[in-house]
C-alpha cells in the first residue's frame, strides 16, 4: 500500500534474507526484523511482531523455508522429514488464527508433491516458489475482496471497525479496510470510527495510522464507546477481519469483536466480516471448537507501555472471541459475499471435499 511498509519481504532471491516489519513498534518507529532462523520468525509471530491472519500465513509459508534451507544438502526422505518437525514448530507458535496453519501446510504438501529424482535441492525450490505464490496471491485477493464489498459501506455513513485488517494484517491492502480503500477510491465519502482495540491497541496503533496514510477520515474511539454511538444513530456499517471461520459460518476474530457484533444486532446496525477462503476451515464445525489463544497477564496489566494495575493484579487475557454466524450479514470473500451465513452457504463457498 502506498505509505505504507511492507509487512513481509523476502529479498534477494533463494539466497537471500526474510525480513519481518515489526509492527509492535508502530507507529513511533517503522524497523524490521530480519529472520535468518526459524526462531526469529516463530518469535516474531509469535510476539505480534506480525500479526493478521494473512499476514501470519505468509511469515510462516517464508519461515518454512528459512527453517529447512541449511538441508537442502540432505537426501531426500531427511529433508522432507526435518520439513514436517518445522511445520508443526511453526504452525503451534499462535492457535487461533488457521491461516497459520493452511500456509504451512500448503508450501509442506508442495515439498512431498516434487518428484522423487528432484532431491532435496528441488523440493526446497518448489517450496520457495510456493511461498512467494502465496504472498503474492494475498495480494491479489485482498483487492478482490475490496471490490466485493465496496458497495457495502454507506455513502456519507460512519463504518464502524475493530482491531486491524488492513494492509499491516496482509501481504495487500487487507481485509475488512480493502472495501474501504476500494470505495474511497470510487469517490464514495464516508467517515470510519476506530476501536482502540485493547489490550495491544492494534486499532489505535495501526488502524488509524493506515487510514490517515491513505487519506480517509478516521476518528478513534475506545472501545467501551462503540454500543453507545451506535444507539445514537452514528454508526451505519460494522466491518471486521476474521482469524477462523468455522463450517458452520461462527467467526472467531479479535477479543470485543462479540460485544461489537451484539450491540451492531440490537441497534439494527449491518455487521460484515470481510476474509479469504484461506480463513475458513471446514474442519472445524462451529465456533466452540476454534482454539481461543490465551496471553500473558502483563498484556493487561500495562496500556500503551506503562503500568496501570499492581503487579500483583491477577488477569484473564483471551486474545478472540466468536460471534455466532447469526449476527453476521455477510462474509466478504474473494469470490463475492456470503449470505446468509450458515454451514449450507459456507460449503457452497468452498465447494465439496
Ligand atoms: O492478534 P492479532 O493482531 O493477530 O489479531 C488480528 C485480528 O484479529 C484481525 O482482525 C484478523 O487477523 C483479520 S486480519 C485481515
Amino acid at each position: 500500500m502506498p505509505g505504507l511498509p511492507p509487512t513481509v519481504a523476502w529479498l534477494g532471491g533463494p539466497d537471500g534474507t526474510l525480513y519481518l516489519l515489526d509492527q509492535t513498534q508502530l507507529p513511533a518507529r517503522v524497523s524490521f526484523r530480519a529472520c535468518t532462523h526459524v526462531e526469529h520468525v516463530w518469535e516474531a509471530i509469535r510476539s505480534l511482531g506480525v500479526r493478521g491472519a494473512p499476514a501470519i500465513g505468509v511469515a510462516a509459508a517464508y519461515g518454512l523455508c528459512v527453517a529447512t534451507r541449511p538441508f537442502r544438502g540432505l537426501d531426500r526422505a531427511a529433508f522432507l522429514s526435518r520439513t514436517v518437525e518445522a511445520a508443526a514448530y511453526l504452525a503451534g507458535a499462535r492457535p487461533t488464527a488457521v491461516n497459520l496453519a493452511w500456509a504451512v501446510e500448503r508450501v509442506q504438501a508442495r515439498a512431498q508433491q516434487t518428484p522423487a529424482d528432484s532431491g532435496a535441492d528441488g523440493a526446497w525450490r518448489a517450496m520457495f516458489a510456493e511461498a512467494e505464490a502465496i504472498a503474492g496471491q494475498d495480494a491479489d485477493i485482498c483487492r478482490r475482496i475490496g471490490q466485493a464489498g465496496a458497495h457495502l459501506v454507506p455513502r456519507g455513513g460512519t463504518v464502524l471497525t475493530h482491531c486491524n485488517a488492513g494492509a499491516l494484517a496482509t501481504a495487500g491492502r487487507g481485509t475488512a479496510l480493502a472495501l474501504l480503500y476500494e470505495a474511497h477510491e470510487r469517490g464514495v465519502a464516508f467517515r470510519v470510527l476506530v476501536d482502540e482495540t485493547r489490550p495491544l491497541l492494534q486499532g489505535a496503533r495501526l488502524t488509524a495510522f493506515e487510514l490517515a496514510a491513505a487519506g480517509i477520515e478516521a476518528r478513534l474511539i475506545c472501545d467501551s464507546a462503540a454500543a453507545s454511538l451506535m444507539r445514537l444513530g452514528q454508526v451505519q456499517m460494522v466491518v471486521v477481519g476474521a482469524d477462523r471461520v468455522a463450517a458452520n459460518g461462527d467467526v472467531a476474530n479479535k477479543i470485543g469483536t462479540y460485544a461489537v457484533a451484539l450491540a451492531a444486532r440490537q441497534h439494527g446496525v449491518p455487521f460484515y466480516v470481510a476474509a479469504p477462503l484461506s480463513t475458513f476451515d471446514p474442519r472445524t464445525p462451529t465456533g466452540d471448537a476454534i482454539p481461543i489463544e490465551q496471553r500473558g497477564a502483563e498484556e493487561v496489566r500495562r496500556a500503551g507501555g506503562a503500568d496501570v494495575a499492581a503487579p500483583s493484579v491477577a488477569c484473564l487475557n483471551p486474545a478472540f472471541d466468536v460471534t455466532p454466524a447469526e449476527f453476521v450479514r455477510a462474509i466478504v470473500t474473494e469470490r463475492g459475499l456470503v449470505e446468509p451465513v450458515d454451514a449450507a452457504t459456507v460449503r457452497a463457498l468452498l465447494g465439496p471435499g
